[in-house]
């Protein structure tokens, strides 16, 4: 069955954006039907809607960006209830430090009782050849 695939990110000097694009690459390749959306653009009925869900984060200061917290925080109180047993993924990048804001979404989706498909996927600072290479993977993953 064809799966829906959601991937939710941010990104300020592109990073995770290209990330987030080679994950929709490799979930489209696999036969997935995805939306890829801003967090901003995003709201709780993407979520709702979705099979399965990738989201993206920079590291900002050792926390998930504000537009990612920002959409937890205004999907919250609607999908609280509903998460269980969602799969989802975690992905983003960082410049000098490490997994930190990968580790603060985990937080909120293990909060919901959301299950991790598989190892979520840091990045430092621009994406290589080969990391891009992980990302379609990923993306395929997704889609199975
Ligand atoms: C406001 C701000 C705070 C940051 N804080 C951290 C940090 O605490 N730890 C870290 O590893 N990188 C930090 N960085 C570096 C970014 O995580 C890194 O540049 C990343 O590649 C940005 O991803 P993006 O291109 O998707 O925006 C920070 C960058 C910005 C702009």
């Amino acid at each position: 069955m064809m799966k829906n695939v959601l991937i939710i990110y941010h990104t300020q000097s592109g990073n995770t954006g290209a990330m987030a694009r080679a994950i929709a690459e490799g979930a489209g390749a696999a036969g997935a039907s995805v939306v890829l959306k801003k967090a901003v653009d995003a709201v709780d009925k993407d979520l709702l809607d979705c099979d399965v869900v990738a989201i993206g984060t920079p590291n900002y200061f050792s926390y998930m960006a504000g537009m990612v917290k920002d959409f937890f925080d205004r999907a919250w109180i609607t999908v609280r209830e509903k998460m269980a047993d969602k799969p989802y993924v975690v992905f983003g990048s960082y410049g000098g430090g490490g997994r930190q804001a990968i580790d603060t979404v985990e937080g909120i989706c293990t909060g919901l009782e959301m299950r991790l498909i598989t190892e979520s996927l840091a990045v430092q600072r621009e994406p290589t050849a080969e990391n891009l290479d992980a990302c379609r993977e990923l993306g395929k993953k997704l889609a199975a």
